[in-house]
Order: structure tokens, then sequence, then C-alpha cells
């Protein structure tokens, strides 16, 4: 088991972080005859303060992975473990942000309440909720907590729903397609703000994400999924440390060649 003294995060109890994994999973929907078998015996860890993006075809399992990732659905066989706790249902050190941002916020709350909104559940009193609510959406660089979600752009709902999880002190953020649904000036926006978050506070990062430029340049590692079922192609470890910059990073043959390599397996 790997364990990290987090250091990064003053204020905060000193924590041991953890590593997520999944080990030997298999997922198969459906009954037979019409079973499809999405995963076999699939193994990914992520180590703590690491960020791995997935990337694959479409179809080809990476939403089943993340869920399974998460606790939100039980792998039909296998293991998913935070350090040495085996997970069956999602744990709140664990986040997850969906591409869908319309949904994922409640319209009838301000954004303030609806990043409080889980601390509820933790008897944490309502002065104490919004302070915490407050912190979190100046760590994401929000300054709008007073107004409901359906006044927000795409860009700063994402923001808000990220603010949400560190909230719920989640030291992983899980993301399907996190930033698709945005304009490409927001989106490389976003994809700095959690790289900036990665630093500042420690967190881990799993990404799955179809654009390869993405994947690229947010991650330690990239892990190539190839169907079917589901299996690790490729594992691409990017050697650009904490610090990018989207125009340098981009512009370095060590990006260039990463994409090259990750374009072809996925095409071939
Ligand atoms: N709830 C479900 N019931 C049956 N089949 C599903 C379900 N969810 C996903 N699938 C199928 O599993 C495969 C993988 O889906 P998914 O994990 O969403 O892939 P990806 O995110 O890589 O596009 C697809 O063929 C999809 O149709
Ligand atoms: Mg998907």
């Amino acid at each position: 088991m790997t364990q990290t003294l987090d250091r990064s995060a003053p204020g905060r109890p000193e924590r041991l972080r953890q590593a997520l994994s999944v080990e030997a999973i298999s997922k198969t929907y459906g009954d037979p005859p019409n079973e499809h078998v999405v995963l076999q015996e699939l193994s990914v860890r992520i180590e703590p303060g690491e960020v791995v993006s997935i990337v694959g075809p479409s179809g080809v399992g990476k939403t089943t992975l993340l869920r399974c990732l998460s606790g939100l659905m039980a792998p039909t066989s296998g293991r998913v473990t935070y350090g040495d706790r085996e997970i069956a249902s999602p744990i709140p050190e664990v986040g997850v942000v969906f591409q869908d941002y319309s949904r994922s916020l409640l319209p009838w709350m301000r954004t303030r309440e609806n990043v409080a909104f889980p601390l509820q559940g933790r008897g944490v009193k309502k002065a104490e909720r919004l302070a915490i609510a407050e912190e979190k959406l100046a760590a994401v660089g929000l300054n709008v907590g007073r107004k409901y979600p359906w006044q927000l752009s795409g860009g700063q709902q994402q923001r808000a729903a990220i603010a949400r999880a560190l909230a719920y002190q989640a030291e992983i953020l899980l993301m399907d397609e996190p930033f698709a649904s945005v304009d490409a000036q927001t989106r490389f926006e976003l994809e700095d703000l959690v790289l900036d978050l990665r630093r500042r506070l420690g967190l881990s990062l799993v990404v799955v994400t179809h654009d390869i430029d993405e994947a690229v340049y947010l991650a330690d590692r990239v892990v190539v999924l190839a169907k079917s079922p589901a299996r690790v192609v490729d594992v691409v470890q990017i050697p650009f440390g904490e610090q990018r910059d989207q125009i340098e990073t981009k512009a370095d043959p060590r990006f260039t060649e990463a994409r090259s390599r990750i374009l072809d397996e996925i095409l071939h």
C-alpha cells in the first residue's frame, strides 16, 4: 500500500492520502445469452497526487470504468480499493465531476448552498457550511455564491461542481469528459484550474477524455484502452511534472511524440 504524508494543505488535519485502484475488475451488462462483457480483468492504479488520463474509442468502457472507480457501480467481479479500504459505494474522499454540468447542480439552491449541500448530512452547522462553501468557491476562482446555477456560464457551473467536490474533502477527483461542452478557451482555463488545484491541494485526478491533447496536457500517465472487452494497450508516461503551459508544453517535441503515439494506438 502506498501512503504519502500530505503537507500541502495547511489548516487541514494531516492525513494519509491513499492510492485508488481497481484490481482485475470485470463488468458485464445484461444476462445470457445477450450479455455484453465491457471490462475483463482490468487493473488500474492511481498513486496519491497523480494525474491519470484515460483515453480510448467511444464505447470502449471508459465511463463504466470511472463509475466502478467511484463506487457508483459495482463491478461484476474484482476489487476497487482506496488505500486498504474496499469501496462498495461512493466515499467522500473520491469526488466525481460529470460532463453534464447543467444537471449536476440543483437549480433551486444558490451556488454556495449547492456547494455546502453535501456537508449537511455530516452535522456541520449552517454558518460553517456556508463559510466552507465560500472558501471552496474562492479556491476555484468563483465569486458568484449568491447566484443560482442557471445564472452561471457553463464554465462557472463546472467550477462550482469542482468546488462542491472540494467541500466534501475529495482527495481524488474523477472527471468524465468534464470540459467537452464548453468552448475552447474556457476548456483551457478549466484544465489549468485543475492543474493548479493539483499543485496547491495535492489532489489526484482521473480524467476520461476523448481529446488526446487534453489527455497529454493534464496527465502524468495516459492509459490507452482498446476494445472489446476493454484492455490496457499502452501506458504513456508524460514527463512534464507539475508545471505546464498551454502554449509551451503543447509545442514541446515530447508532447507531439506522446500525442502521435496515442493517436496511432487509437486509430489502428
Ligand atoms: N447501463 C448499461 N446497460 C447496458 N449496456 C451499457 C450500459 N452502459 C454502457 N453500456 C454499454 O457498455 C459499453 C461501454 O460503455 P461506456 O462505458 O459508456 O463507454 P465509453 O464511456 O468508453 O464511451 C457500450 O457498448 C455501452 O453501450
Ligand atoms: Mg463515456
